[in-house]
């Protein structure tokens, strides 16, 4: 239990990597609000941590409204006592458009919740963490904000660009305060919504294609890194990107594996020869 007596927000946690994320987290200990625009969709999440031994509350609050996301993060405290950990995991992907085809309506929506909601969310707890002494904020990008995806648009990306510079910066401007600041970035995630939106053959061929370790991400892999930048052990990392990809950074999927392999052998049969 490498979170006990301590309280993490999660945003965006009724459903897919923020649940998992917020599982995680209870499950090492902490007390954990679950989040999301709409009170009656935490709840689902709250009864499993609870039913597992778990604490968690429910707090709606849309996080690109700054003061619902003031209201939220009192309320927590005025539940708990303080605040520990905020992970920003909220976030929403635009179909993959084109960018000549973006509406600037689609521009500002990814825009106000992938990175204004990072914006409030890191500004309302900051004064507690300060006031505490210690605290770990870490936001979810992509592995579109480490390279690209085609998963989302041009528009997608750039938000999670935005996240990354907005880690680095705040690393910087809080390591005085003890406030540690990371980044996960996730790969290809078999999230129910994921699972819904993909058919199992194109699952496939993206694992073959794009995904050394051979399977999408769950979202306890998520989880099990948040646990890590939440933890004490993370003490010294601040500013890092850590992406929960398979190896899809890498760049070459496992179906090169082989191909690979073989040139390697021929080129040492070929060495050995002479
Ligand atoms: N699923 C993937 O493969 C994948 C890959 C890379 C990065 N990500 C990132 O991970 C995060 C979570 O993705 P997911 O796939 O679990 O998404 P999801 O859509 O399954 O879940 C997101 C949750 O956030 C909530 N949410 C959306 N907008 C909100 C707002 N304004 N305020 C509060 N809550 C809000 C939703 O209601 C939902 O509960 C996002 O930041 C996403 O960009 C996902």
């Amino acid at each position: 239990m490498e979170l006990q007596g301590k309280t993490a927000i999660v945003t965006g946690s009724a459903r897919g990597i923020g649940e998992g994320i917020a599982v995680c987290l209870a499950r090492e200990g902490a007390k954990v609000v679950i989040n999301s625009r709409k009170e009656q969709d935490c709840q689902e999440t709250v009864e499993r941590i609870r039913a597992a031994g778990g604490t968690a509350i429910a707090i709606a609050a849309d996080v690109a409204k700054e003061d619902q996301v003031t209201a939220m993060v009192a309320e927590t405290v005025r539940q708990f006592g303080r605040v520990d950990i905020l992970v920003n995991n909220a976030g929403i992907e635009s179909p993959p458009t084109l960018l000549k085809d973006i509406s600037e309506e689609v521009w500002d929506r990814v825009m106000s919740v992938n990175v204004k909601g990072v914006f409030f969310c890191c500004k309302a707890v900051i004064p507690q963490m300060m006031a505490q002494g210690k605290g770990k904020i870490i936001n979810v990008s992509s592995v579109a904000g480490v390279r690209m995806t085609f998963f989302g648009g041009a528009n997608y990306t750039a938000s999670k660009y935005a996240v990354t510079g907005l880690t680095n910066h705040l690393a910087w401007e809080l390591a005085d305060s003890h406030i540690n600041v990371n980044t996960i970035a996730p790969g290809a995630v078999l999230t129910p919504l994921a699972e819904q939106n993909t058919t199992q053959e194109y699952r496939d061929m993206t694992t073959k294609r794009l995904i050394p370790l051979g399977r999408w991400c769950t979202i306890e892999d998520l989880g099990n890194a948040a646990v890590f930048f939440a933890s004490d052990r993370s003490d010294m990392i601040t500013g890092q990107t850590l992406a929960v990809d398979g190896g899809a950074l890498t760049g070459f999927g496992e179906d090169l594996r082989p191909v690979i392999r073989q040139r390697m052998a021929d080129m040492q049969a070929a060495h050995d020869k002479h």
